[in-house]
């Protein structure tokens, strides 16, 4: 009766939509990604080897993977006219807002690669420029935001490296990549990188089902993630934390507000649509979370609030009768902290992990044969037929 639908890119209405790339058992905590476990593939791939895995179905071979990520590295650059896009905004710009509109605006660059039905080689073009563009559009916009000047991916850098590179180089100070957190950054990536349908990505199957372009479709996905409630949230989770840790590291009382229902304050970074288990992403970001800081010898106060606000809503029968559990956003906030990367950046972090997801069901999408515009039906719930008033009848 709310007029809810079933969203259904594939189907071009509403239905169940069909995708082989990730699979999820909600109630079991279950998370995989063409059929590899996500614990697997953090432990013994990357995200580069997980970006190819997802778009194009198989693990590299040697030739495959060395051509991909040479094409990714070659594509590192953007058209010059587009640093004058940044300097036009202003400095307290939310790197989201520039991120899904210079995503957009790399259609203006890239005409050719602009066809509703591209061959293989287009798309596989178009894919390989936005991997690669979309992590400098990222760091420019970091620079934009503190002022600094645009810094270029270096040939030997790996991917994650690069974007390392680009966020903390400047002119006068060279960043020195630590490996411990080239690692923690890969893992991360590789664990946003697909969700199956959630909003985001619907909005990129929605979108592309009318054969917008890559480029715009991706754009739109940048728009839903950043909301509160989808990937906005670690950056909500990190809020949420800095004021229990002002209001004397009194969890209990943001537990009783996130139970009250005339309250709509929400623990961020608890529950999930499809999790009904622990989110196995959650856990393999606190394994690494804890084992960053230790190895950074830093002690992030906001951590040990975390897992006492964990340990005390996972004993909280409200949180257990839902079964709100920890998700993907509720640690990975501290990570991106302790790598100091700024809290406005949280989202464009995810937003990075989530690109080859997003591009493998746009890619998905695409070559299904019959696949039609996404046009959604609804339940009508307003006024039943009436004859007009004219307005001076009306009172
Ligand atoms: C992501 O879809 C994906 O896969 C998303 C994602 C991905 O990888 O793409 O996993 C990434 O977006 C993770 C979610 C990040 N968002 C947050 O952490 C925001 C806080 N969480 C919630 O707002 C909520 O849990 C959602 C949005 C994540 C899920 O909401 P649902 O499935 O619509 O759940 P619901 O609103 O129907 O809630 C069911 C009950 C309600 O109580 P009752 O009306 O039954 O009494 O649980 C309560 C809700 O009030 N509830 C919460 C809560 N989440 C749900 N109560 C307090 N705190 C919360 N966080």
């Amino acid at each position: 009766s709310t007029g809810y639908v079933t969203l259904d890119p594939s189907y071009g209405n509403t239905g169940s939509c069909k995708s082989a790339i990730t699979y999820i058992d909600g109630d079991q905590g279950i998370l995989r990604y063409r059929g590899y476990d996500i614990a697997e593939l953090c432990e013994k791939s990357t995200f580069m080897e997980v970006s190819y895995l997802l778009v194009y179905g198989e693990l590299p071979t040697p030739e495959q993977f060395t051509r991909f990520k040479d094409k990714v590295q070659h594509h590192s650059l953007i058209h010059e006219d587009m640093k004058s896009f940044f300097t036009a905004y202003p400095g307290h710009a939310h790197p989201m807002a520039i991120l899904s509109a210079m995503v957009c605006s790399l259609s203006v660059y890239h005409p050719e690669l602009l066809k509703s039905d591209p061959t293989p080689k287009e798309m596989s073009q178009t894919i390989t420029r936005l991997l690669s563009k979309v992590r400098v559009l990222a760091a420019f916009a970091y620079k934009r935001s503190v002022g600094e000047a645009f810094v270029y991916t270096k040939p030997k850098l790996d991917y994650v490296a690069n974007f390392l590179h680009m966020m903390f180089t400047n002119p006068v100070e060279d960043y020195e990549v630590d490996e411990v957190i080239r690692k923690a950054l890969d893992v991360l990536f590789i664990i946003h990188a697909d969700h199956e349908q959630n909003c985001s990505t619907s909005t990129v199957r929605m979108v592309g089902s009318s054969k917008a372009n890559l480029f715009a479709a991706i754009s739109a996905g940048i728009c839903a993630l950043w909301g509160p409630l989808h990937g906005g949230a670690n950056q909500m989770v990190i809020e949420m934390l800095e004021d229990i840790a002002k209001d004397g590291c009194n969890y209990k009382k943001y537990i009783d507000k996130a139970k009250d229902k005339n309250d709509p304050f929400r623990l961020m970074g608890f529950g999930h649509r499809v999790y009904k288990n622990y989110d196995p992403r959650a856990q393999i970001i606190k394994k690494h979370c804890d084992e960053l800081l230790d190895q950074l010898g830093i002690n992030d106060p906001i951590l040990e609030i975390a897992k006492g606000l964990e340990e005390a809503a996972l004993t909280d029968p409200y949180f257990i009768e839902r079964k709100l559990y920890p998700n993907v956003d509720f640690y990975s906030g501290i990570v991106y902290r302790a790598m100091g990367i700024p809290t406005n950046m949280f989202t464009v972090m995810f937003a990075l992990g989530r690109l080859p997801g997003w591009i493998a069901h746009w890619k998905e999408m695409i070559e299904e044969p019959g696949t039609r515009i996404a046009r959604p039906r609804q339940i009508y719930v307003g006024s039943p037929q009436r004859a007009y008033v004219p307005i001076n009848r009306r009172r």
